[in-house]
């Protein structure tokens, strides 16, 4: 497995594998990797020849630099699992391999009507962050195919419309969400969770099925919906951010036609902030 830090190493890398007329998957990550993301890269691995996985802190997604300094790096422990995994190669590029002319002056990339809403106005610009980024590794990489997690379903549905918008060649692939065996959505922030907030936890995925199974039977008062999924997450112990029913293919509030439904929510447990969705087809 290579692991490669310089553009110009990455781009005589790519070039061999296109010689070779291999297809090439790209699954972007911020490191810190667990069993969710070694998901991501077994998809990966099952629509490519070709496997490479970036590893990158992306600080325009931080709001305060404590929290981007603070971000756990274990790339030495990253390689080692993903080496296991067969991967071809990890892209963990410096800051300046990025954005060579600086933070403040970086073209930026914008999807100005889903980035507000849902995460987006609890961290706003990080989403700005997300596109910023994915669309410098996609001009780098070149992929045939990207891998993104369904757990973090705005950020998935952003990057769609960003690909498709500015027509990068790339098909980008929503991988399920891995969950423990008490349906917890795995995540990097787990580890973060006392044992006593561990234990509540699982009532977020518990709710948000609930929901899904009522909309599924038909129930369409989905503010009443919303409103008990809220109680249900703060009798639990979560201070809620929200709790809401709209159409997978915008985020936009569900009409009478829509056949495809995100149950969506994010809450704080403790200083924790967890999120988790379910896709309902109707
Ligand atoms: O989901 C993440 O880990 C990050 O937002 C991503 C897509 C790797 C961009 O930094």
């Amino acid at each position: 497995m290579d692991v490669i830090e310089e553009k110009d190493e990455l781009h005589e890398l790519i070039e061999d594998w296109l010689h070779h007329s291999d297809h090439v998957a790209l699954v972007p990550t911020m490191g810190n990797l667990h069993a969710g993301h070694l998901s991501l890269v077994e998809l990966a691995r099952e629509n490519a020849e070709r496997v490479i996985v970036s590893i990158f802190v992306n600080p325009t997604q931080f709001d305060r630099v404590e929290d981007f300094d603070a971000y756990p790096r274990s790339l030495e422990k990253d390689c080692l699992r993903l080496r296991k995994l067969n991967v071809d190669a990890v892209f963990a590029p410096q800051l300046d391999g990025i954005y060579p002319f600086g933070l403040d002056d970086a073209a930026r990339v914008v999807v100005p009507s889903l980035k507000d809403d849902f995460c987006g106005a609890r961290h706003p610009g990080y989403f700005d962050g997300v596109t910023g980024l994915v669309a410098r590794l996609f001009a780098l990489v070149q992929p045939d195919v990207a891998v993104f997690g369904q757990k973090d379903f705005q950020e998935q549905l952003i990057v769609r419309r960003m690909t498709e918008d500015l027509n990068f060649p790339t098909r980008i692939i929503t991988a399920p969400t891995i969950r423990e065996d008490d349906g917890l959505a795995m995540s990097s922030r787990n580890q973060f969770l006392s044992d006593e907030e561990r234990a509540a936890a699982p009532e977020l995925y518990a709710m948000l099925s609930d929901i899904a199974s009522e909309v599924q039977d038909g129930q369409q008062d989905y503010a009443a919906l919303e409103e008990d999924g809220r109680s249900r997450l703060s009798e639990a112990g979560f201070d809620v951010d929200y709790v809401a029913i709209r159409r997978a293919e915008n985020m936009q509030v569900p009409d009478r036609d829509c056949d495809e439904i995100v149950v969506l929510a994010a809450a704080m447990m403790g200083k924790t902030r967890l999120l988790d969705n379910v896709v309902v087809t109707i």
